[in-house]
C-alpha cells in the first residue's frame, strides 16, 4: 500500500519527508512526490523511485520548508505517473493532499465538482479529496475537513496542507493506517512507524475519523463533531525490522491480518446499494449474454481460485467455465472460439506462463479480461480489460491476501454476469450482495482462530506427511491449504477430492497419520463426515473444519474448527483463512523461513 508521511517543526522538511518516505520504500511503491510551504505550496512528484524525486527536488534548488507532506504510490486508480502522484492539489492551488485507500464515490463527487467549475488532470480518485476541500472551504481548516468527510465514502488516510495557514497540517483516517508522531522538535503524520522511528517513539494511534490539526509546538484531536477528544500516547519499543511487520514475526502474518482490509477495497468501491459497478469492464452486454465458454487460466495461488471462480460462474452465471494451469494451457494447443472469454489471474501481473497464456488467447482472437494485483503489469497491460484486487503489495512469497481478493473478484464477476445473462433471482443476488458486504466483517472474526490453530501446528508440526479433503469448493480450498503448507513448513501433504480417497491415497493412512477434513458445503456434509469415520478406522488422527451446526463432526474428529455460516458459494473466503494460520504457524514451529521459503520466489518471471 503506499505510504504517508507529514512534518511540521524547526527541522528542515523535505530531509525529514523524503527520509520517512525511504523508511517506507521495503512496501513497493510506483512513484513519489511531496509538497512543502514556501510562499505557497511548492509540489513536486516524479514517477520511479525515491531517487527520481530526490534528484527532480535538487533539480529546481534547494526547498527550505519547515512543513509538508510526502507519498509513495502504488497505483490504483490511474496508471503510475508523474501525473497520477501523490500530492494532488485543489486547482486554486491552495489544497494539498495525500491520500492512502479508496473514495468509493469518486466518480460522483467528481461530477458535482465538475459541475461547479472545477477541472481535474488526474485519473485518481484522491484528486476529489483536494477539490472538494477547496469548494468547502471556509477559513476554518478543521471545520472544512469535518465537511469534507461528511462527503467522502470509502477508506482513506489523509494528510492535508492548506496555504491560508502555513502553521498547520491536517490529518484523518478510516479504515487506512495513520499515525501521529509527537516531538520536541516537531510532530508528524505517517501511515506506518518505520517512518518516524529516527525521529520519535510517541505515539497516537488514530481511531477511525480523528481529526488531527498539527503545529509544530502541540497536536490537538477532535471527533466528528468538532469536540477536542484527548488521547493516551503509545510508546513504541519495537526495533525498525519488527516495525516494518507492524509487530508481527513475519510479513506473512502481517498480510494474513490485512485481509478484511484488503476485502474492503476491493469489494466495496465496487458495489452499489443494489447492484454491483465495474466500471473497468468494457465488455458490453450483448458480448456477456453471448459468451459461451470461459478460460480461466492462472498458476500456483491464483489457479486455486480459479478453481473456486469455476463453481461460482458455472453455478450463478450458467457458463461452461475450464480452468487451466498457464504452463499447460500455452502447450496443450486449446481450442477456444469467438464467443469464449479468457480470465487470466494473477497476483504479480508478472508470471512468464500466466503471460504466455495470455498471449495465446489474444493471438486466437478471444477477449481477455484479468484479474491483477499489481497495477500496469504486464499482464494488465496486456489484456483488454483489467480489474484490480486491490490488496495492496504482498511481501511474503506465499500468497495469502491476494488469493482472497481475487475469489472476491470472481464473486463479483460470476455475480455481474449472471444478472446480465438472467441467471439469477433478484432475491438471491441480493442475498449473495448481502454476504460481499460482511466478508471483511466476517473475515476478521475467523481471524480470531489464530491462537486456536497456533495450539493445533504446536501439537502437529512435526508430521511427516499431511492429507486434506474436502468435496466441491471444499477441495478447492484442501488444495490452497496443501499448497500453503507445502510451499512454508515443507512438510509432505496432498490435497485429494474426499470422495476419491479410496481410490488408492487410502492405502497411505496409518496410525497418527494427520487428516484435514474440509466440510463447510452444506449437502455433501453428512459425506464428509463418512469420510472422515472412514480415516479414522485407519488410525488417522483428524482435524475438521466445518460451520457452525455441523455438531455431528464432534463424534468423529479429534479437533473440529467451526467457521460462520455462509451460503455455499463463500464458504471458500473463509474455509482458507485457518489453514493459512495452521501454515504459518507450523512453519514458525518448524523453524522455517516463512517469508522467504527455499527454492521459491514471488514472481515467476521465467518458464
Ligand atoms: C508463485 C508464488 C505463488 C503464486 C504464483 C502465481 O509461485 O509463490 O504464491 O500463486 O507464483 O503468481 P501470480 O503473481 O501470477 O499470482
Amino acid at each position: 500500500m503506499c505510504g504517508i508521511v507529514g512534518y511540521i517543526g524547526n527541522q528542515e522538511a523535505v530531509p525529514v519527508l523524503l527520509n520517512g518516505l525511504a523508511k517506507l520504500e521495503y512496501r513497493g511503491y510506483d512513484s513519489a512526490g511531496i509538497s512543502v510551504y514556501n510562499d505557497g505550496i511548492c509540489t513536486i512528484k516524479a514517477k520511479g523511485r525515491l531517487a527520481m524525486l530526490s534528484d527532480k527536488i535538487n533539480g529546481e534548488g534547494a526547498v527550505s520548508s519547515h512543513m509538508g507532506i510526502g507519498h509513495t504510490r502504488w497505483a490504483t486508480h490511474g496508471a503510475p505517473s508523474d501525473r497520477n502522484s501523490h500530492p494532488h492539489n485543489s486547482q486554486s492551488g491552495k489544497i494539498s493532499v495525500v491520500h492512502n485507500g479508496i473514495i468509493e464515490n469518486y466518480m460522483e463527487l467528481k461530477a458535482f465538482l465538475g459541475e461547479n467549475g472545477y477541472h481535474f488532470v488526474s485519473e485518481t480518485d484522491t484528486e476529489v479529496v483536494s477539490q472538494l476541500f477547496d469548494f468547502y472551504y471556509d477559513g476554518d481548516p478543521v471545520g472544512t475537513l469535518r465537511k469534507v468527510i461528511g462527503k467522502i465514502r470509502g477508506a482513506y488516510a489523509l494528510g492535508i496542507m492548506c496555504s491560508d495557514h502555513p502553521d498547520s497540517l491536517l490529518a484523518v483516517r478510516k479504515d487506512s493506517p495513520l499515525l501521529v508522531g509527537l516531538s520536541k522538535d516537531g510532530n508528524y503524520i505517517a501511515s506506518d512507524i518505520p517512518a518516524l522511528l529516527e525521529y520519535t517513539r510517541d505515539y497516537y494511534l488514530l481511531d477511525d475519523n480523528e481529526i488531527v490539526f498539527l503545529t509544530k509546538e502541540g497536536v490537538t484531536l477532535y471527533d466528528l463533531d468538532g469536540n477536542q477528544i484527548q488521547k493516551d500516547i503509545f510508546h513504541v519499543t519495537w526495533d525498525i525490522d519488527a516495525a516494518e511487520k507492524g509487530g508481527y514475526d513475519y510479513f506473512m502474518m502481517k498480510e494474513i491480518m490485512e485481509q478484511p482490509e484488503a476485502l474492503r477495497k476491493t469489494l466495496l468501491p465496487r458495489m452499489t446499494e443494489d447492484g454491483i459497478r465495474l466500471e473497468a469492464l468494457s465488455l458490453t452486454e450483448e458480448e456477456i449474454k453471448n459468451f459461451n465458454r470461459i478460460h480461466i487460466v492462472a498458476c500456483g495461488s491464483a489457479w486455486h481460485a480459479g478453481i473456486v471462480g469455476r463453481y461460482v460462474m458455472e453455478e450463478v452465471s450458467r457458463i461452461p467455465v475450464e480452468v487451466d494451469i498457464a504452463s499447460e494451457f500455452r502447450y496443450r494447443n486449446p481450442i477456444l472460439s469467438k464467443n469464449d472469454l479468457c480470465i487470466i489471474i494473477s497476483q504479480s501481473g508478472e508470471t512468464a506462463d500466466t503471460l504466455a497464456a495470455l498471449r495465446e488467447a489474444k493471438k486466437q482472437g478471444v477477449k481477455v479480461l484479468s484479474i491483477v494485483n499489481v497495477v500496469g503489469s504486464s499482464i494488465a497491460r496486456e489484456s483488454d480489460d483489467v480489474l484490480y484486487t486491490w490488496a495492496g503489495p504482498e511481501i511474503a512469497v506465499a500468497t495469502t491476501k491476494g488469493y482472497t481478493t481475487q475469489l472476491s473478484m470472481l464473486y463479483l464477476v460470476a455475480l455481474h454476469f449472471a444478472k446480465v445473462r438472467g441467471t439469477i433471482e433478484e432475491e438471491r443476488l441480493q442475498e449473495c450482495l448481502q454476504e460481499l458486504r460482511l466478508l471483511p466483517k466476517k473475515t476478521a472474526e475467523v481471524l480470531k482462530l489464530d491462537g486456536k490453530m497456533a495450539e493445533l501446528a504446536k501439537k502437529y508440526a512435526q508430521s511427516e506427511d499431511v492429507f486434506i479433503i474436502g468435496r466441491g469448493l471444499d477441495y478447492a480450498a484442501a488444495m490452497e491449504a496443501s499448497l500453503k503448507l507445502k510451499e512454508i513448513s515443507y512438510i509432505h501433504s496432498e490435497a485429494y477430492a474426499a470422495g476419491e480417497l479410496k481410490h488408492g491415497t487410502i492405502s497411505l493412512i496409518e496410525e497418527g497419520t494427520l487428516v484435514i477434513a474440509i466440510a463447510t458445503q452444506e449437502r455433501l456434509f453428512e459425506k464428509l463426515v463418512s469420510n472422515v469415520k472412514e480415516v479414522k478406522a485407519r488410525g488417522a488422527k483428524v482435524i475438521a473444519i466445518t460451520t457452525q451446526g455441523g455438531c455431528a463432526m464432534e463424534q468423529v474428529a479429534d479437533e473440529v474448527i467451526y467457521l460462520p455460516k455462509a451460503a455455499d458459494i463463500f464458504t471458500s473466503s473463509y474455509n482458507v483463512l485457518p489453514m493459512q494460520l495452521f501454515a504459518y504457524h507450523t512453519a514458525v514451529e518448524r523453524g522455517c523461513d516463512v517469508d522467504k521459503p527455499r527454492n521459491l520466489a514471488k514472481s515467476v518471471t521465467v518458464e
